[in-house]
């Protein structure tokens, strides 16, 4: 037997004004598509925004519904939407926000688990890493690539 570690390394920034100007574009564009959020049942609102290799940046928001497991969440519309709309193109970066009625949460928002495997997907489909940066107002998390969230990511049997 032995014991094995996983280490991740991520990146912290204290405000939008340490990121990138690309990556503060995207993080900005989640903070607006927030604003497409439907959730009369929850009240969290979550804005995703994903920067395609072509530039375009598609947005998302989630969606509720009165059957629960129909709604979905942000990341998921916005990745079946960039999948939809430009099939040929990779996601290179995805950003997401969230907040109670529209408030930004302190800490960042973190994707659930079934988003970062539709993000494992589409990483794995384009065959470059799919940075994901998670925005908060109190600090901001940047991941490079689906992996660093989703250790031993299931690939295909
Ligand atoms: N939600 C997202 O949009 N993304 C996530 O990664 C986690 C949760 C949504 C789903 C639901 O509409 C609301 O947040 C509360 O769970």
């Amino acid at each position: 037997m032995a014991d094995k570690k996983i280490d991740i390394t991520y990146h912290e920034y204290a405000s939008l004004d340490e990121l990138s100007e690309q990556d503060r574009q995207l993080a900005n564009e989640a903070i607006l598509a927030m604003k497409g959020a439907y959730a009369p049942y929850s009240h969290f609102h979550v804005g995703a925004a994903i920067r395609m290799s072509n530039g375009k940046i598609v947005r998302g928001a989630n969606q509720e519904n009165a059957a629960f497991p129909s709604g979905l969440c942000a990341e998921r519309t916005a990745m079946f939407s960039a999948g939809a709309q430009y099939p040929d193109k990779g996601m290179e970066s995805l950003a997401l926000a969230g907040g109670v009625m529209g408030r930004l949460t302190k800490e960042p928002a973190t994707p659930c688990g079934a988003c970062r495997q539709v993000m494992a997907q589409y990483q794995a489909k384009s065959g470059k890493p799919m940075s994901i940066i998670m925005v908060g107002s109190s600090k901001i998390w940047k991941f490079d690539r689906v992996d660093d969230i989703l250790p031993l990511i299931f690939d295909s049997i």
